[in-house]
């Protein structure tokens, strides 16, 4: 409808209409099973008067028939006929599962990640979807913390391109409101909460300024220049703050400094949750300050619904509450659900969810963004050899990883075998567990049965051992998919022993023992601590949770006729004590060098080196690739460079390029290495051929600790990083 009409409807909204507007609830409230719920279920202690049929949203129910029978339950009901928005988890894709996306990032192919993302907004608006809780841009260095899964990693760069791809894919060209077949993007946890102390998840965040407006900030400021029409806001204390009740944080930098005018959502429970924090005396006063915040929606209590009625009555408080209401019903217009209240509903359209299409492109995304972390010659697998496919992950469907649970369906994936059995004949493989996946199905409350019968019955340790060593005593290599189960990472998965867990370390050594080389697939939703188990490895290929093509994508890299590319959004570090460890580290006082490795007064540990097992942007090939600077010419407002790249090899590949950006001296410390340019590059068989990279000016530029932007003229190295290869060009500016 247009601005006059709706300001009409909304000047018709009694004060508790409105009041009802901001009040967002999760499905299993509402609607029986099938609700993924993340936070602690309490007595919502609703108010008796609030009208259900006029609350503003519901959020985490998939169900095309539920859904629809909400809507048109609240448009009978609904005094004004306000549609209800529909909102929900989908982190990496609705039905079709990608990978998830720390392993997405690594691709760098970000025109292919939109095209994901567009997937997934396809499959949530033809399931009568209105907006998604996604994407996740807490840059992640702590792999102690769960969800760094749901991140695109530690880097800055790569989270940046990360979030203008997957909102564009989501929201399509929104500036005349959200067209067909796309969806809102809701981009959380603002703010940083991807850097809890200890890696312990809902954690204290403390950080500089200069770090969190250089660093943390920048990815939300992306999604933010990229038109997203949420954002949600984090649990954790940011400075002595709570994220949520911070004035400071959403009103000052959200709204005013980063210019957003669109809905700030709490996150689950988030404003009740200022009363334990210790920054709000009651609910009431909790929910004073979430309105103050700027805070327009609360998630699943009853705290606006509550007090709000009653502080409105403070002209100040009327006119907070009429400036979130204004911007929810502007969310619901830009959607278009006044003139369309079951967009996306008219009609069940299952068949074109999870069709041809997605998977294929599910597929290419596995492997554009599986790391080839090690290689000795074993991999590709030869056509003649006998392989000994042992492990869980060679005939289990969990491959989705913790918040696929939401929308997608584990029957869906395509499990390791059927993909190798596509390339590789029956006589030629041999599958055996190894190891059982879980120890016991208890404690996975309502989850027990679907995981049990999925997974088929706990066996016996030492029988699933002698099995594997057996089949692997048979062929001439051994394939073995191990790591994380997929609830040992996501929400609510911090650890501290990131080490693998013996029974896993025991199956390697047995393997080991035959002699056979070993080829480790590793199913994981965090970087581990693998430094005593590596040299085990004769080559190592990393799918992450790869998703629902996760099968047929890894077969197609482990046969070699697909070609891995990808490079590592997150450091592997050799050991816990090393956390935080990531690539865009400050120079120290005191560096390490090789000359001087047994000088106490050095920055460096006593019992472990400095580097990390794997480092962030490594990844092989199976072809190699050579690159050098050619050129480079400062304009006005752009740095264009320009460099030579090469395939030594005689097939076809993919590979990425790196240029890292390093400054110094300069008025504030900066990092050794900091990605600003990425390219995807697909070359064929001995082909090369010279790429132009343009960098922006504003990429040199940095913040201090009061927040101020700064440039300075001046010397700048930039670093050419080509398949484990460097080369470095100073540029002056
Ligand atoms: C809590 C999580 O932190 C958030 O990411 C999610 O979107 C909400 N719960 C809703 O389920």
């Amino acid at each position: 409808m247009d601005i006059r009409e709706l300001r009409k409807l909304f000047m018709q909204l009694s004060p508790e209409e409105k009041v009802a507007q901001t009040v967002q609830l999760n499905g299993s409230l509402v609607v029986e099973n099938d609700v993924m719920n993340t936070g602690p279920m309490q007595d919502l202690g609703l108010p008796e008067e609030l009208n259900f049929y006029e609350i503003g949203a519901i959020y985490n129910v998939n169900d095309f028939a539920k859904l629809k029978r909400l809507q048109e339950e609240t448009m009978k009901n609904s005094k004004h006929k306000i549609p209800l928005l529909f909102m929900s988890d989908v982190i990496y894709g609705f039905r079709t599962i990608f990978p998830i996306p720390l392993a997405q990032a690594g691709s760098y192919d970000f025109d292919l990640i939109q095209q994901a993302a567009e997937m997934t907004a396809k499959e949530s608006y033809l399931n009568g979807l209105h907006v998604i809780f996604s994407p996740m841009l807490d840059l992640s260095r702590d792999p102690r913390w769960g969800r760094v899964m749901e991140s695109p990693g530690e880097d800055v760069y790569t989270a940046k391109q990360f979030a203008k791809s997957v909102v564009t894919g989501y929201q399509g060209d929104s500036s005349n409101g959200v067209p067909e077949n796309h969806v809102a993007a809701c981009i959380k946890h603002f703010a940083a909460y991807g850097a809890p102390e200890g890696g312990r998840e809902y954690n204290t965040v403390d950080m500089s300024n200069q770090r969190l407006f250089n660093e943390y900030l920048q990815p939300y400021q992306a999604a933010i220049e990229a038109q997203t029409m949420l954002v949600m806001t984090a649990f954790n204390v940011l400075n002595g703050e709570p994220s949520t009740g911070s004035k400071w944080l959403n009103r000052e930098i959200l709204r005013e400094r980063f210019d957003f005018d669109g809905v700030l959502v709490s996150d689950h429970a988030a404003i009740k949750e200022l009363v334990p924090h210790g920054y709000a005396a009651d609910d009431r006063e909790a929910a004073k300050k979430g309105l103050e915040a700027g805070v327009d929606f609360d998630m699943m209590t009853s705290v606006y619904a509550t007090h709000l009625p009653e502080l409105i009555k403070e002209p100040a408080f009327a006119e907070l509450l009429d400036e979130a209401v204004w911007r929810i019903l502007e969310l619901k217009n830009k959607l278009g659900l006044f003139e369309d209240p079951y967009r996306g509903l008219q009609s069940e359209q299952t068949g074109e969810i999870l069709t041809e299409e997605a998977k294929t492109l599910a597929v290419k995304l596995v492997e554009k963004s599986s790391v080839l972390l090690k290689n000795n010659g074993s991999l590709p697998l030869q056509k003649d050899q006998k392989i000994a496919v042992v492990g869980p992950y060679g005939e289990s469907r969990l491959t989705l990883g913790f918040w696929a649970s939401v929308s997608g369906k584990p029957q869906d994936a395509v499990p390791l075998k059927e993909g190798l059995l596509k390339n590789l004949s029956t006589e030629q493989v041999q599958f055996a567990r190894g190891y059982n996946l879980f120890d016991s199905y208890d404690g996975f409350g309502p989850l027990k049965a679907g995981i049990e019968m999925l997974n088929g019955p706990i066996e016996p340790a030492d029988q699933l051992l002698t099995e594997a060593v057996t089949a692997a005593e048979a062929a001439d290599v051994i394939v073995l998919t191990f790591g994380e189960q997929f609830l040992e990472s996501g929400e609510g998965a911090s650890r501290t022993n990131l080490h693998l867990p013996e029974k896993q370390v025991r199956l390697i050594k047995a393997l080991k023992e035959t002699g056979k080389p070993i080829v480790g697939v590793l199913y994981t939703g965090r970087p581990l601590v693998l430094t005593n188990v590596e040299p085990l490895f004769d080559s190592l290929l990393l799918v992450w949770y790869p998703g629902i093509m996760g099968g047929i994508g890894i077969a197609n890299l482990l046969t070699g006729k697909a070609n891995p590319s990808a490079r590592l959004t997150m450091t592997f570090p050799r050991s816990e004590g090393q956390i935080p460890i990531y690539g865009a580290q400050l120079p120290t006082g005191r560096p390490f060098k090789a000359d001087n490795p047994t000088d106490r007064f050095i920055s460096k540990y006593r019992d472990e080196s400095n580097d990390p097992l794997f480092a962030f942007g490594e990844g092989l090939s199976y072809s190699s690739f050579q690159g050098k600077w050619l050129d480079s010419e400062v304009n006005e407002q752009t740095i264009n460079l320009q460099c030579h790249i090469k395939n030594d090899s005689d097939r076809t590949a993919d590979t990425v390029v790196h240029v890292y950006l390093n400054q110094r001296p300069a008025t504030i410390v900066r990092p050794i290495k900091q990605l600003v340019a990425s390219e995807f590059v697909s070359l064929g068989p001995l082909e090369e051929r010279s790429l132009n990279i343009e960098l922006s000016l504003a990429d040199l530029a940095f913040y201090d600790n009061q927040g101020q932007k700064h440039f300075t003229k001046g010397n700048y190295q930039l670093v050419l990083a080509i398949d484990g290869k460097e080369e470095s060009l100073t540029v002056t500016v």
